[in-house]
């Protein structure tokens, strides 16, 4: 249990600075159980709390856990450079908030991006150490051949990675479509796997995170949603 003042509750939740979020309130912008605050000083308790701003209802939550449908041509960068950064498709407030995706997907791959403004929740899912499986489908130029599957599946030498890296498990799905389950993370790793096999990534899209899978969530291309408790534990490492 936790009580702020009001305008640090807005200001935690990514509404601003302190100054705009005392001028929101003061202006009657503020609403908790229906009822309109004015004053900035109100404390207020954080756990369970919702809050309407310009008739939008939000609830208090300390971190945010995100996933997105990420569509193409977005960049996971920082600071984006040649497309639209993932950030411009979610509320603004979450800028503010820091949010930041966990690893990052090339601005053509779509699928499922994890994001969040929980730093050690980052740190950990992004961790070699930890060994969460990421499911990607791949579409390819050349038709996907048992000798491709072999190859990805034994491992491949790719430029400046000093062992080979091997799929953990890798099937056709149909004659250029294969599915391909990663335990790195490595830059651009299923399309240089690819192209070291000997064939060429079209397209890629991520379909699962550790057992969290993007079609449990019906997201349309572009829309995201909170994960839960329920949710986030399919993230962990199998056996964790
Ligand atoms: N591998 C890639 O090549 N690109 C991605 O976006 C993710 C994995």
């Amino acid at each position: 249990m936790s009580k702020q003042s009001l305008d640090r509750i807005l200001q935690s939740q990514g509404f601003g600075t302190r100054k705009w979020c005392r001028e929101l309130i003061s202006d009657g912008e503020v609403a908790v159980n229906g009822e309109t605050i004015t004053d900035y000083r109100a404390s207020l308790e954080t756990d369970g709390l919702s809050f309407t701003i310009f008739d939008e209802t939000w609830e208090y939550r300390q971190h945010v856990y995100i996933a997105l449908n990420k569509p193409p041509g977005y960049e996971c960068s920082r600071k984006p450079s040649h497309h639209p950064g993932v950030l411009t498709l979610l509320p603004e407030q979450f800028t503010w908030r820091e949010v930041q995706p966990v690893g990052r997907l090339d601005h053509d791959t779509t699928g499922l991006l994890l994001m969040s403004d929980d730093g050690a929740f980052i740190h950990a899912q992004s961790s070699p150490k930890r060994h969460v499986p990421k499911l990607y489908v791949a579409t390819t130029d050349a038709p996907v051949t048992d000798e491709l599957i072999e190859k990805l599946l034994s491992g491949v030498k790719l430029h400046d990675e000093p062992a080979p890296l091997a799929a953990q498990s890798c099937r056709r799905l149909d004659e250029h479509r294969l599915e391909i389950v990663l335990e790195q993370g490595k830059y651009h790793q299923v399309k240089r796997m690819l192209a070291a096999a000997g064939n060429h990534c079209q397209a890629l899209r991520r379909t699962m995170v550790g057992r969290l899978e993007l079609d449990s969530l019906s997201l349309d291309e572009g829309e995201w949603c909170y994960l839960d408790e329920e949710k986030l534990s399919l993230l962990a490492p199998a056996g964790a």
